[in-house]
């Protein structure tokens, strides 16, 4: 089976997880397209979603779901997102697409964090996959140089802007044996933004896409 066939199911069996009248979560990314391609059927079900990036919030416009400001609806039931990297113990590596911040608010905001993803994306250890660190301009040398004394090799992301107008910094080589002690630390680092780790605040349930179907984590 295609990575985008397992996308697509795993994406269709987070609908199990919607439930009538809710305001959704919506997530960034190829899977998280899946998953609004897959709410469009269902719209009709659910008041509307908030949107973790322009790119995701132009998605569900198409599709006729109503977006709704995070400030106005409060707690959200559900997040639906994908990620570049995920764990058994549902850590996940994310900000590939450069929506961290976004996602990682809403994924605070949320009762239940469900991550999709194809099977490719299960890892024992995070950081194989470089991990995206969003930053205030002024600090990117800062912020580099502290990467490099945890003996990453910072990479600033050329040509990317956020949405919150900030840059990306994408370190390679990090070595990540605990994610939410490195979460925590990178947090501390002034002018950093949000790091992708999702650790202190993880997936709930983890649908990975599979040849044998979709496996479900918690
Ligand atoms: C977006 O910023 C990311 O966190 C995505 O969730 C992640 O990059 C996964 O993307 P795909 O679903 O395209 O693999």
């Amino acid at each position: 089976m295609s990575a985008g066939a397992k996308k697509k199911a795993a994406a269709q069996a987070a609908l199990d997880y919607v439930e009538s009248g809710g305001v959704i979560g919506v997530g960034t990314g190829s899977t998280a397209e899946c998953f609004i391609d897959c709410l469009a059927k269902v719209k009709g079900k659910i008041d509307g979603a908030v949107a973790s990036s322009e790119a995701s919030a132009a998605r569900l416009r198409e599709r006729g779901i109503a977006l709704l400001d995070l400030n106005q609806t409060g707690a959200l039931p559900l997040y639906v997102d994908g990620a570049d990297e995920a764990t058994r113990h549902l850590h996940l590596l994310k900000g590939g697409g450069g929506a961290l911040t976004r996602e990682k608010i809403i994924a605070e905001a949320s009762e239940t964090f469900v991550c999709i993803a194809d099977d490719s994306k299960l890892v024992e250890t995070l950081g194989a996959f470089p991990l995206p660190l969003e930053v205030i301009p002024m600090a990117s040398g800062l912020v580099g140089r502290a990467l490099a004394a945890l003996g990453a090799q910072p990479e600033l992301r050329a040509g990317f802007t956020t949405d919150n107008g900030n840059i990306i910094l994408d370190a390679r080589n990090l070595k990540i044996e605990d994610p939410a002690e490195m979460e925590r630390r990178l947090n501390c680092i002034p002018g950093v933004v949000t790091v992708g780790l999702f650790a202190l605040r993880g997936a709930d349930v983890l649908l990975l896409g599979g040849d044998d179907g979709v496996k479900t984590l918690r």
